[in-house]
């Protein structure tokens, strides 16, 4: 069946990715990924080895998409477990997992939702680490292009909307600078190695896509990123605040767009930065269909001197309320986040891929959540894209991160940030109130779409 709103000027939906919601980490033929063994080094999680159930997504994928049925969901963004459909990372394939990917995307065409698949939301497959060394190796481009096309082969017939790589940012700085996320690098200058060849697999895969997909569609890349407001008025802070900003967003985007990192970056870095052959530059142009942003937060940047090359010193915003992760809530970085990607990147279209936050939603005697701070949350960060769109900014898709409660990387469950509930010893699910309100708002857009003469300017609409 084709997805009932798909037309519409504006696609509503809920993310999830696999690692953190699917367990099954060995069933039929998948392959570890570094997330695995990371999860399995004592003291790197918060529940170790217990977590890799998470919501068992994979035994009850089909309970999952009937409740996006019941809220009416018009799409769904989940992620594809690279070692579930190639064990090893390149070389033979695993028909099962396929077959997994198969029946959800069946499940959610019947159920009338679009889906919008990631290919790589971090779990990189094992092998490719302990073989390689993993994103730091220079084929990692080639292998994980050639990944990407056997999901399109697969996926493509009923798939429309890719993204290839989640976040390459906390790739980078939290799995290879800091190393408090799988694989647990903790040196810089591989993480500019790594940060460039997940540049280049993005600009190959894109590539694939474009000679083999199956109908029309379109293909973007995950950027994430507080926004940065000046911490003062003074220019040098004002300077600061947009270094940040290109030094993170900027750092994956305008390779996309532009062929290269930005200048602020090359300036300071110099030779620490890999540089773009022709090649690759040429691929990169223009390999985003559409903008995909994840935003959860905004921060304060100080222009440092005598810091590091970027002098950067980056504040909490004073003042403002947390969530359970301590991320400051500020819906107007959500606005200022989607002007300042509109006007660096030319108006194209902008999907909001992921917000939402994390609270510690309980529930009541009657077994309801009432999560009334994330109804709040999320009705003031709609609200500041409903006034991207009334200041023109181009804004043509919305994703709560997440459908359900999950595992949050190296926090474990203790962080929750679904719209339904999981209950991780019974995998009880119960739609909490933050759910039901989300789908009485989508059902009234969709009866009256945010701007009617946005309608044909869906990604695929404008090629
Ligand atoms: C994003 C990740 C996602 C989830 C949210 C809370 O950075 O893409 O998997 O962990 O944060």
């Amino acid at each position: 069946m084709e997805s009932r709103k798909s037309t519409a000027s504006f696609l509503w939906g809920a993310a999830t990715s696999a690692f953190q919601i699917e367990g099954a980490p060995s069933a039929d033929g998948k392959g570890p990924s570094i997330w695995d063994q990371f999860c399995a080094m004592p003291g790197k999680t918060a529940e170790g080895l217990a977590g890799l159930e998470a919501c068992d997504h994979y035994h009850r994928y089909r309970e999952d998409v009937e409740i996006m049925r019941r809220l009416d969901l018009p799409a769904y963004r989940f992620s594809i477990s690279w070692p579930r459909v190639i064990p090893q990372g390149r070389g033979a394939e695993n028909p099962s997992g396929w077959d997994f990917y198969d029946r959800l995307t069946d499940c959610l065409c019947a159920a009338g939702i679009e889906p919008v698949a990631t290919l790589f939301h971090w779990d990189l497959p094992a092998a490719l680490q302990t073989e390689l060394g993993g994103s730091a190796h220079p084929d990692l481009p080639l292998i994980f292009a050639d990944y990407a096309e056997a999901a399109f082969r697969r996926l493509g017939d009923r798939v429309r909307y890719w993204l290839t790589i989640n976040e390459p940012w906390c790739i980078v700085e939290l799995g290879h600078v800091r190393g408090c996320h799988a694989p647990g690098v903790k040196d810089r200058a591989v993480g500019y190695v790594v940060a460039h060849n997940l540049i280049r697999a993005h600009g190959h895969a894109v590539a694939r896509y474009r000679v083999v997909r199956r109908r029309p569609g379109a293909i973007s890349l995950a950027l994430n990123g507080p926004y940065s407001f000046p911490a003062s008025e003074s220019s040098l802070d004002r300077i600061a605040a947009q270094r940040a900003m290109e030094a993170c967003l900027g750092w994956f985007g305008d390779p996309c767009f532009f062929g290269d990192y930005p200048a602020v970056m090359r300036e300071r870095l110099g030779g620490e930065l890999p540089s773009f052959s022709q090649q690759d530059a040429s691929l990169l142009t223009g390999s985003m269909d559409f903008i995909a942003l994840n935003y959860y937060t905004a921060n304060l940047v100080r222009h440092a001197p005598g810091g590091d090359r970027l002098q950067l010193l980056e504040l909490e915003l004073p003042q403002a309320k947390r969530t359970s992760t301590g991320w400051s809530i500020c819906p107007d970085g959500l606005y200022q986040m989607l002007s300042w990607l509109s006007r660096r990147y030319g108006g194209l279209p902008i999907w909001v891929t992921e917000n939402g936050a994390a609270f510690d939603d309980c529930p009541d005697e009657s077994g309801q959540v009432n999560d009334a701070d994330r109804v709040a949350y999320l009705r003031e960060h709609i609200a500041a894209v409903d006034r991207a769109i009334a200041a023109g900014i181009n804004v043509q898709g919305y994703f709560v991160w997440s459908l359900l409660d999950n595992l949050e990387w190296a926090e474990g469950f203790s962080k929750r940030f679904g719209l339904v509930r999981c209950d991780f010893r019974s995998q009880r699910r119960t739609i909490k109130r933050s759910g039901h309100w989300y789908a009485e708002l989508i059902a009234k857009r969709c009866r009256t779409p945010l701007r009617q003469e946005q309608a044909g300017l869906h990604p695929e609409g404008n090629r």
